[in-house]
């Protein structure tokens, strides 16, 4: 599983608190409310878009809206502040890798999810309300979204090593030159 440090950096970096937790506790009564049009917007916009479309199995949509579901309401529950849960969200970007849900496919649907939840915040909430409990779920989105990123990257990397019966350290030596020659051509490109 992940390095505890990447947790630790992302929490203190978006400001996350244990006040977060707290707030999406006790406004769970109101946005737990709007888990279904949450989910049927997340996937209506997925399936209308032929390169996410092309993504998913014949029949699938069902359990993807269930394990989404799911997924919103431990997020707004404000449980999440334990091992198991951050878990979970490191094995998502696992099991997104050999579905190909790249990416820019996660951290597009995340600025979704996080538009969607701030435009029912300031339908539902009086403003001060709707700031504090919008910016609790996005610095815990954020957290997650990072999360999920770092382990697709992490897992990937992994995944290519082992299948290449490559060492880490050979890797990191051999990436660093290659990566030196990169961005010395990218600068190039860049200057003309
Ligand atoms: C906000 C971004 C996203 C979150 C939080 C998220 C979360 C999840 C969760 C919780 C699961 C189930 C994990 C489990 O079985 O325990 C899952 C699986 C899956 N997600 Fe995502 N997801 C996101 C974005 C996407 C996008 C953009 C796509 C498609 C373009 C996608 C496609 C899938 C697929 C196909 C699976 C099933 C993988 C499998 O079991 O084979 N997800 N995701």
């Amino acid at each position: 599983m992940f390095d505890n440090q990447v947790l630790a950096q992302l929490l203190h970096l978006t400001g996350v608190t244990e006040e977060d937790f707290a707030t999406l506790k006790r406004t769970s009564h109101i946005t737990q409310q709007w888990v279904d049009d949450f989910t049927q917007a997340f996937y209506d916009i997925l399936f209308s878009y032929k390169p996410t479309a092309a993504v998913f199995k014949e029949g699938e949509r069902p359990a993807r809206e269930a394990s989404l579901k799911e997924w919103y309401l431990l997020v707004t529950s404000g449980n999440v502040a334990n091992r198991q849960f951050w878990n979970h969200q490191w094995y998502v970007g696992i099991i997104h890798i050999p579905r190909k849900v790249t990416n820019p496919f996660m951290f597009g649907m995340m600025s979704r999810v996080q538009q969607l939840f701030l435009h029912r915040c300031l339908q539902e909430c009086e403003l001060g309300e709707a700031e504090t409990t919008f910016l609790a779920f996005k610095r815990v989105t954020d957290v997650i979204a990072a999360l999920i990123a770092e382990s697709y990257h992490v897992n990937y990397m992994s995944a290519l090593e082992h299948v290449a019966g490559l060492r880490p350290a050979l890797v990191e030596q051999m990436m660093s030159l290659e990566v030196e020659n990169m961005v010395t051509e990218a600068r190039q490109k860049l200057l003309n």
